[in-house]
């Protein structure tokens, strides 16, 4: 079958893996469509701390085609969007809500695809672009079948990470204000996601001017150009500490949340000042594993302000993607939109030159 495969140096369309079959708690799942989300590129430019070769890809949906003899929630012909989440579902954290921190689902690598009879690792326990794969039962999250595939896959990265991280990490308030830096696949979920959660002021930051209209057809009621370097006198214009005053004592005014989708040392850092007192920093975005940031100790502590992470939007995917999937059936989310164009597996770099471009929401991949 046919897959692309990062061999540690460059990346490749194959034909020839095999797969193997499923144990008695795994599904193989026939890939429909997947998405590229940043974090594939990063892969592919050797960034992640994983080993290769690896069939790539991580945001998907497809149908069940073969289940182990334990799966009971499941069965072949079930339309599924895989969660990149294999949890073990027994540790605390499984218990408590909170399968981001299952020490499973990290570093759990396996070499479940063979290519002229060498083992090829799996990448982010879910390897999507391929024709099919193995995930645990935990990683399939059935789906009415008339959701679209090519939309579904999305969910599987962009979207739950991008919501998550509004509904589950931050928890935001209707009224709060907000800030999101980078347009794209996860920007635009965290914009969504701000906009169901009642937040009445939405600046979206991003450096390619074409994705202000993308921005507000998602909820943003401001935009502002990343390049400007008084892009935090800017957001204190929109956010005052007094009508006639940006920023108050110990730089009061600004946003209650900024959302880093970027992971940028200078994004960062100004995230960090435009924050009112008591907001946070979400960092969304992946940085090199030895990047550094930078912010001043004053305003942490003055006034309890913060800078947290968020790993896939912190989620349970068997209770937020069911949620996301209603909501999107009743027309509070847009999923269908946020399909930039598609591209037969063929056609692969295409769409990793629109990502590259800046100018998609999604470039969407189908088998
Ligand atoms: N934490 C997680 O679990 C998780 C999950 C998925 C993706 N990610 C990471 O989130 C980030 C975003 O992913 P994506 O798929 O949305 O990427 P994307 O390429 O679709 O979007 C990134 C956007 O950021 C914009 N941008 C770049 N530099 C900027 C700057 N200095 N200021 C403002 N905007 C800027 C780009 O123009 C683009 O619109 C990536 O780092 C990705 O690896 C993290
Ligand atoms: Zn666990
Ligand atoms: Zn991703």
């Amino acid at each position: 079958m046919k897959g692309i495969v990062y061999d540690g140096k460059t990346t490749s369309l194959v034909d020839g893996l095999t797969l193997r079959e499923p144990g008695p708690r795994e599904v193989i799942v026939q890939i429909a469509a997947a998405g590229l989300c940043h974090s594939d590129i990063s892969y592919m430019n050797g960034l992640y701390p994983v080993p290769s070769p690896g069939v790539c890809g991580h945001e998907a949906a497809g149908v069940v085609a073969q289940v182990g003899n334990a799966v009971t929630h499941v069965q072949p012909g079930d339309h599924v969007i895989v969660a990149t989440l294999a949890a073990c579902g027994f540790c605390e954290f499984c218990m408590d809500g909170r399968p981001t921190l299952c020490r499973s689902t990290l570093a759990n690598w396996s070499q479940p695809f063979t290519l002229d009879g060498a083992p090829i690792y799996n990448f982010a326990a879910t390897s999507a672009f391929a024709e099919r794969t193995v995930v645990r039962d935990v990683q399939c999250v059935k789906i009415p079948k008339d959701v679209p595939l090519t939309s579904a896959a999305l969910v599987g990265c962009g979207v739950v990470t991008g919501m998550g991280a509004v509904f589950n990490r931050a928890n935001v308030k209707r009224g709060q204000s907000a800030l999101v830096f980078g347009v794209g696949g996860v920007g635009l979920n965290v914009i969504q996601a701000l906009k169901v959660q009642g937040a009445t002021t939405i600046i979206a930051v991003d450096t390619v001017l074409e994705k202000e209209s993308l921005a507000k057809q998602f909820g943003a009621t401001h935009f502002l150009d990343g390049r400007r370097e008084d892009l935090v006198t800017a957001v204190g214009e929109i956010m005052p500490y007094k009508d006639d005053m940006p920023r108050g004592p110990f730089n009061a005014g600004g946003v209650n949340w900024a959302f880093d989708c970027v992971a940028h040392p200078a994004v960062t850092y100004n995230a960090l000042e435009c924050l009112d007192w008591g907001g946070t920093v979400v960092v969304i975005g992946v940085a090199g594993q030895t990047a550094e940031f930078k912010g001043l100790y004053g305003r942490l502590t003055q006034v309890d302000r913060g800078i947290i992470g968020c790993r896939y939007g912190s989620i349970s995917p068997q209770r937020d993607i069911p949620y996301i999937i209603d909501l999107y059936r009743r027309g509070d989310v847009l999923l269908d939109e946020l399909v930039s164009a598609t591209f037969p597996v063929g056609n692969w770099e295409d769409a990793v030159h629109g990502l590259e471009s800046g100018t998609v929401a999604r470039a969407v991949i189908t088998f």
